[in-house]
């Protein structure tokens, strides 16, 4: 089997990439950096730049699926041109990929969409599945809205479309758990805003292998990617600090204190999002880390 990802570089792309290597499966990916470019014998690189609409066509040769990973960081101060940028190097990249495929011969099947939980509003008190759709009014609930459209094209020409919602992925390197670690092994951290806010979470070993079991299963639709037990700020939090063996002691830290650091961007320490993981179980995947003490017991004592 051959996969064309996009965003192969970044912290899922990487880890999904070595697992899908694992299983034998033949890997081209698309890059926005030419330095990045490799050419080993089941991983080969190609450049694309989807704001120019370039692409090299000969990536799509042999190629059965793509998984869709591209896009700007979000953990990036949102000024109003870098809000343009997270939304268009998701849309633009889909809409480059379609018009390849619409106008050339292929033999592609499915394509898998990462997408984001953060096109559920705000909730203390719902629990959402795939089947809410009075999605959110903001900035990245417009994004995740029009990143699936822009996928959602590609059922157009045959080709079935999967969207993987995934929530705060827990990784070693990722940048929102390295931010969270600085300041409780310090003895300095604490809980931000009520504390309440619901974190769906999920450790990047259990993300990469739903992106591979969408792929195995030709899984097609909205699934979201969360460990089956979300939790609070406060008991993430506490549950790092008790990792490291420090205390939480300090208070609360309150939303007003953070926007003027990094202006609009505070909404994703804030805003709560309870995500169900029922649909992807009743698929038949069965999640290793199911609480959040053994994900951070995994990732920090490695
Ligand atoms: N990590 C999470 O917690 C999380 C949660 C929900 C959703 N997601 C979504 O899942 C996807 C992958 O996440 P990730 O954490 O692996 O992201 P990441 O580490 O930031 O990697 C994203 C990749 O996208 C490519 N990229 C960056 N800017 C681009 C642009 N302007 N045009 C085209 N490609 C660009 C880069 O690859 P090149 O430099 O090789 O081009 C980069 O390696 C992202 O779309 C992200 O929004 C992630």
């Amino acid at each position: 089997m051959k996969v064309l990802i996009t965003g192969a570089t970044g912290l899922i792309g990487t880890h999904l990439s070595n697992l899908l290597l694992s299983h034998g499966i033949h890997i081209n990916y698309f890059t926005t950096d030419k330095d990045k470019i490799k050419s080993l014998p089941s991983f080969e690189g190609y450049y694309w730049n989807p704001e120019q609409c370039i692409i090299d066509k000969s990536a799509f040769i042999g190629v059965d699926a793509i998984i869709h990973l591209a896009g700007a960081t979000i953990a990036k101060r949102w000024s109003s041109s870098y809000k343009q940028e997270i939304l268009q190097s998701r849309v633009l990249s889909g809409n480059l990929l379609y018009k390849t495929l619409k106008e050339n011969p292929h033999q592609v099947k499915q394509i898998i969409s990462a997408s984001g939980i953060a096109v559920y509003p705000s909730s203390m008190d719902e629990n959402y599945d795939e089947n809410f759709t009075d999605y959110a009014d903001d900035f990245l609930g417009n994004v995740v809205e029009k990143w699936e459209n822009s996928v959602r094209l590609f059922n157009k020409i045959g080709i079935e479309t999967c969207y993987l919602r995934t929530g705060l992925v827990l990784a070693k390197e990722s940048v929102p758990l390295q931010k969270l670690l600085k300041p409780i092994s310090m003895g300095a951290g604490a809980a931000f805003g009520s504390g309440n806010q619901w974190q769906s979470w999920i450790h990047i070993d259990d993300a990469v292998k739903i992106y591979y079991f969408a792929l195995a299963n030709k899984l097609s639709g909205i699934y979201n990617v969360v460990a089956p037990q979300p939790v609070t700020n406060t008991m993430l939090v506490h549950s790092i600090a008790s990792q490291l063996g420090k205390r939480i002691i300090l208070p609360n830290i309150p939303q007003f204190m953070v926007t003027p650091f990094v202006g609009e961007m505070a909404t994703l320490l804030y805003d709560s999002q309870k995500v169900d993981a029922s649909k992807i179980i009743s698929e038949g995947y069965k999640f290793r880390f199911n609480e959040v003490d053994e994900a951070l017991k995994d990732l920090l004592s490695k």
